[in-house]
């Protein structure tokens, strides 16, 4: 470009000169020093052209050079050296030489910056979602794709409704573009699955007007959570009240004139004494779970897990003989753990205790304590009892959970024995595990760090 505008000023002073020339012939045909003015005139035009052409080959060199420098900064070129020359072109040189020096620090800090920025919004466990003034996607993060379960490579330039389907995250993002107002919201986004999310969406200053961004925070957990505590405390309050109501109940009998019934009033009291001593058991279990939730351990100690499951035997032996059930210790090795006895007694009570209320009669129980080859101790109560339903085994470690409320309240049976098993068994940093076959029996495995 530079080359072909130098070439044509050339071309423009050799046709002038070549006119120039021209007009000399022409003026002076007939005179002596015609030929002495053409000849001058002649070598003083090469010269000139000579002189001009040299010049105009270095301004281009030089201005071909200031291109290259400009070029270099979009490109990220290394800075050029700039040559040491004092006249106008040089300045002009050295002036765009510091701006491209500038521009170019200006453009690694934006960068940085950008690139800074893009880790902090990949890294944020919240979705961040922003549009522009057409509803079209201009940026979100990692967690928001994975949230929305996208796999397609682009989002950029979508319309919102492409990336998601949802009319009420729409809606949200639609009235901040209008009102240039933020506003908030909880939904239920198809696209996540279902999940629940709290959206903040705020107004987005943008170039081409105003845009909006939405930042969203999975509550999933949180209301699950929520639900958890109100069917906790829905369940205990159910729990306590069907004991209450037999102790309240046979009391205003009893006061109600029975009292003087003797042939009845002992069998009344028997039934408020059961109803107490349930009522006991359960404010145990409530209060051995909030302990063991509450994360504060006793001092560990190493306990020999022959005797724990000697103890256990011995407590539970004359309920065994009661439903008529044998208690069989097959093959319990001398292992030891670590943790709180009184717990792990606790556990292998409450598991002892299911293996014989879910058994039938004439039914077994067996019992196994074993070091296998990971160095873990490994302790096992079988039964030939009633067997657990498939689909119900992933639940019955939650609080209050029963398969057959009406057998259980028969039984005698609140749900809440498995989850303490299991907590037990998690701060003793092992884990429990059941296998079951429905009319045959179920196998719990316990499995603890040996010390
Ligand atoms: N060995 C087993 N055989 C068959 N079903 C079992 C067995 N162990 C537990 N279950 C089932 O799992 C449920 C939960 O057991 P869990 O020990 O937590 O409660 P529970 O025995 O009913 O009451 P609690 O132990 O609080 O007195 C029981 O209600 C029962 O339906
Ligand atoms: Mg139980």
């Amino acid at each position: 470009m530079t080359g072909s505008l130098f070439r044509r000023l050339l071309l423009i002073a050799v046709a002038l000169i070549v006119i120039t020339l021209f007009a000399i012939d022409r003026v002076l045909v007939g005179t002596e020093v015609r030929l002495q003015v053409f000849t001058i005139a002649l070598i003083s035009s090469l010269m000139a052209l000579l002189v001009a052409f040299l010049i105009s080959r270095s301004l281009a060199h030089r201005v071909s050079k200031l291109k290259q420098i400009t070029e270099g900064i979009l490109t990220g070129a290394p800075d050029r050296p700039v040559e040491d020359s004092s006249d106008d072109l040089g300045s002009l040189e050295h002036s765009i030489a510091g701006v491209a020096k500038e521009l170019r620090r200006l453009l690694d800090r934006l960068r940085f910056e950008s690139a800074r920025r893009e880790a902090i919004l990949s890294s944020m466990a919240e979705g961040v979602l922003a549009v522009d003034p057409d509803l079209r996607v201009t940026f979100c993060n990692t967690a928001f794709l994975k949230a929305i379960g996208f796999r397609g490579a682009a989002f950029e330039g979508l319309s919102l409704l492409e990336l998601v389907r949802d009319t009420g995250l729409h809606q949200l993002l639609r009235e901040v573009l209008s009102t240039g107002e933020p506003r908030n919201l909880r939904v239920k986004l198809s696209a996540a699955f279902g999940r629940t999310f709290e959206v903040q969406a705020n107004p987005l200053a943008m170039p081409a007007g105003r845009g909006a961004i939405a930042i969203l925070h999975d509550t999933t957990e949180l209301e699950r959570l929520e639900q958890v505590r109100k069917d906790f405390v829905a369940n205990v309050s159910h729990e306590l009240r069907t004991p209450l109501a037999g102790v309240i109940g046979y009391a205003e009998t009893l006061l109600d004139g029975a009292l003087s019934d003797t042939a009845n009033s002992r069998k009344f009291v028997e039934i408020i004494r059961t109803n107490a001593v349930r009522l006991n058991s359960i404010a145990a279990d409530l209060l051995v779970l909030s302990e063991l939730e509450s994360g504060i351990d006793p001092e560990p100690e190493v306990i020999s897990v022959a005797g724990v499951l000697d103890a256990a035997v011995v407590t539970v032996q004359a309920e065994a003989r009661e439903r008529d059930v044998t208690l069989i210790c097959e093959n319990v090795e001398n292992v030891f753990v670590s943790g709180s006895r009184l717990r792990l007694e606790q556990a292998i009570l409450n598991l002892l205790a299911n293996a014989i209320k879910f058994n039938r009669p004439g039914g077994e129980v067996h019992v196994r304590a074993t070091l296998d080859d990971r160095h873990q101790v490994e302790i096992v109560i079988s039964d030939t009892g009633v067997g657990i339903p498939s689909q119900d085994l992933p639940r019955i470690f939650e609080r209050f959970y029963r398969i057959d409320k009406a057998r259980s309240r028969q039984v005698g049976g609140t749900g809440l024995g498995l989850s303490i098993v299991k907590h037990v068994v998690e701060r003793m940093n092992g884990a429990v595990e059941v296998e079951s076959q429905l009319g045959r029996g179920s196998v719990f495995t316990l499995r603890l760090p040996s010390v």
